[in-house]
């Protein structure tokens, strides 16, 4: 069987690396005819072996190089119109220049693929991923020649049952090599993985572990420095390659600058061993519960947010670059907003470090989204893959200080016990962040109190709902009488929150799909809100329309779910304002 996706490199786009983004021939294969024969079973050269006509007499009935292309990073369905709902496989070719050599390794390294990826170089499979928004790798190994080499990837990106996310989403199954893709080459022992943070509770002090990978990670010397601190570690690894350190800036005389909103402040760390060298900027920060607040450093914060799907800004598509991050993440800022929820699946790494420069405090998810096949293994077994996958990424990013397991997933048992499963995995991935979830809710028998009472609540630091009273939910007079009931005496975020509006589409407030109408809807929301005890932040849905084959109204979505902020054009909807100004009166007061 294939090799599994291996533990990520740390801070990958650090190291040697190559691009392999551009233009990528592609064949469009909706029979699955590159990969079975007639009766189904599996062909013994799939087009990943790419073969080419030797004789005349030879039948290859398919040739990547007269193919024509698609662009890596990207969905394919934006990319054609004949691929706008397009849901199946397409194999995606490139090649690369690279020399064999005894003292450095080669890593493949995919930032994404939508949804189900086999990887091939020079016709040799290195291995399978399953799961759409999260980075894995393959080392290149002796597939490896002098000259040119073959990367052929063959992506499907059918939805399935017992996938992560399951068949019914609410957003576009954009489909494809959707993020950066690099060559990464690393010395035969080097510094593979590192966890850098502060530690659990406290102010003052850094710890972590450094990992070697090779024939000589074990005994090693390893130096971690962040030399603005006056740090300088000298460590040895265990045998297994892995060295632990704690240490303490104010021993050394330095003053250790906390992360904040306000000062996103971030040291440079410098990790060498045995010749490799690797060099990233890490922020420090705590984040904690007490009783009903969230405390960032210590402090209670109040986090005005909002939540953002990976949807390109201005065009159909997914966003992809570093450019499209820091346009959704500025209206984030124009909005006034000092965190934003990246749903429903983990987001590109170029969104999370713009997040962190701009000083945004992430709430950063898994597609554990509605009806997940809660008693199926392999269904879990994929959601911590993916889950454990999202935290190798971003453990170090100081801006994520929620990890989320699930959204919407009506209470079970074997929901319960999936997810405290998959609870207990992150916590032992990553001591430092908060756990949530978006929980469900439920009306007494008065219809008029909301009471949040999900089992699930017991497990998680901060308590997730959404709700859409005044849209789903009745009107928007309907936040006026209802009270809430929260069970637990925990922080609550409402983690989605808000109503459709087509942009310069007016009428009177009570026009459904108007800009008045969400306008009033948020105004009632707000005051809805401000009357729960243990509200702790918000991040209402959402910031820009964006695309989902569920959202069909003529002349209304056509397409899109409308509840935006922003609509698909970047024009701001009066509700925009009304969010704006409250957050800037929380921000002034808070
Ligand atoms: C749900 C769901 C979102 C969806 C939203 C909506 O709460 O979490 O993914 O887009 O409602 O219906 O607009």
């Amino acid at each position: 069987m294939t090799a599994s996706p291996l533990h990520l490199i740390a801070n990958v786009f650090g190291r040697e690396h190559q691009s392999l983004n551009g233009d990528w021939h592609a064949i469009v294969d909706p029979y699955e005819n590159g990969y079975y024969d007639y009766r189904y079973e599996p062909l013994k050269n799939p087009y990943g072996s790419n073969e080419k006509p030797e004789s005349p007499g030879d039948r290859i009935e398919y040739d990547f190089d007269a193919s024509p292309t698609l662009k890596v990073p990207g969905d394919w369905n934006s990319q054609r119109p004949e691929l706008g709902l397009y849901e199946g496989t397409i194999w995606y070719k490139t090649s690369f220049q690279a020399r064999r050599s005894a003292d450095r390794r080669q890593f493949l390294h995919f930032g994404a693929a939508n949804y189900e990826a086999l990887v091939y170089v020079n016709g040799k499979l290195l291995g399978k991923h399953v799961g759409g928004f999260t980075a894995f790798e393959f080392e290149v190994g002796d597939a490896l020649v002098d000259g040119d080499n073959t990367v052929i990837v063959k992506v499907d990106d059918q939805r399935r049952k017992d996938g992560v996310p399951t068949v019914n989403t609410d957003w576009y199954n954009f489909g494809g090599l959707t993020r950066d893709v690099l060559l990464v080459s690393v010395p035969r022992t080097f510094v593979k993985d590192y966890f850098v943070q502060l530690e659990k509770g406290s102010l003052d002090r850094i710890g972590g572990w450094v990992l070697l990978d090779g024939p000589q990670a074990g005994k090693q010397q390893v130096s971690l420095r962040i030399p603005e601190l006056g740090v300088d570690l000298k460590l040895e690894t265990d045998a297994s390659g892995r060295a632990s350190f704690s240490v303490r800036p104010a021993d050394h005389g330095a003053a250790l600058e906390l992360w904040s909103g306000e000062v996103p402040r971030r040291y440079s760390v410098e990790i060498t061993g045995l010749g490799d060298r690797v060099e990233e900027k890490i922020g420090f920060r705590s984040i904690t519960t007490q009783g009903a607040d969230i405390l960032l450093n210590g402090r209670p914060i109040f986090l005005r947010g909002i939540s953002i799907h990976e949807q390109a800004p201005e065009r159909p598509g997914r966003a992809t670059s570093e450019a499209d991050a820091k346009k959704l993440l500025g209206w984030a800022k124009e909005l006034g907003c000092n965190f934003v929820r990246l749903a429903h699946y983990p987001h590109n790494p170029h969104t999370v470090r713009v997040a962190e420069e701009l000083g945004l405090l992430v709430w950063s998810e898994v597609p554990v989204y509605w009806t997940i096949q809660w008693q199926n293994p392999d269904t879990y077994a994929n959601a911590e893959r993916q889950i454990t996958e999202m935290v190798q990424r971003d453990k170090n990013r100081a801006a994520i200080i929620l990890w989320s397991v699930s959204n919407e997933t009506p209470i079970s048992d074997a929901r319960n016990a999936f997810l405290r499963k998959l609870i207990a995995t992150v916590r032992g991935l990553d001591p430092t962040r908060l756990l949530t979830a978006a929980l469900e809710r439920h009306y007494a028998a008065d219809e008029l109190t909301h009471i949040v009472d999900d089992p699930l609540g017991s497990d998680l630091d901060v308590l997730g709902v959404n709700q859409y009273v005044g849209w789903y939910d009745g009107l928007p007079p309907k936040c006026d009488t209802v009270a809430w009931d929260v069970r637990y005496e925990k922080p609550l975020v409402f983690s989605e929150l808000g109503g459709d509006a087509k942009a310069g589409h007016h009428g009177p407030a009570d026009q459904r799909w108007t800009e008045e109408f969400q306008r009033d809807l948020y105004e009632r929301q707000i005051r809805m809100m401000r009357k729960i005890r243990v509200w702790r932040g918000l991040s209402p849905w959402i910031l820009t329309d964006f695309q989902s084959p569920r959202r069909s109204l003529p002349k209304i979505q056509e397409g899109y779910n409308r509840k935006g902020l922003v609509s698909d054009h970047g024009e701001k909807k009066q509700a925009f304002f009304v969010l704006q100004a409250f957050y800037r009166q929380l921000a002034n007061d808070p």
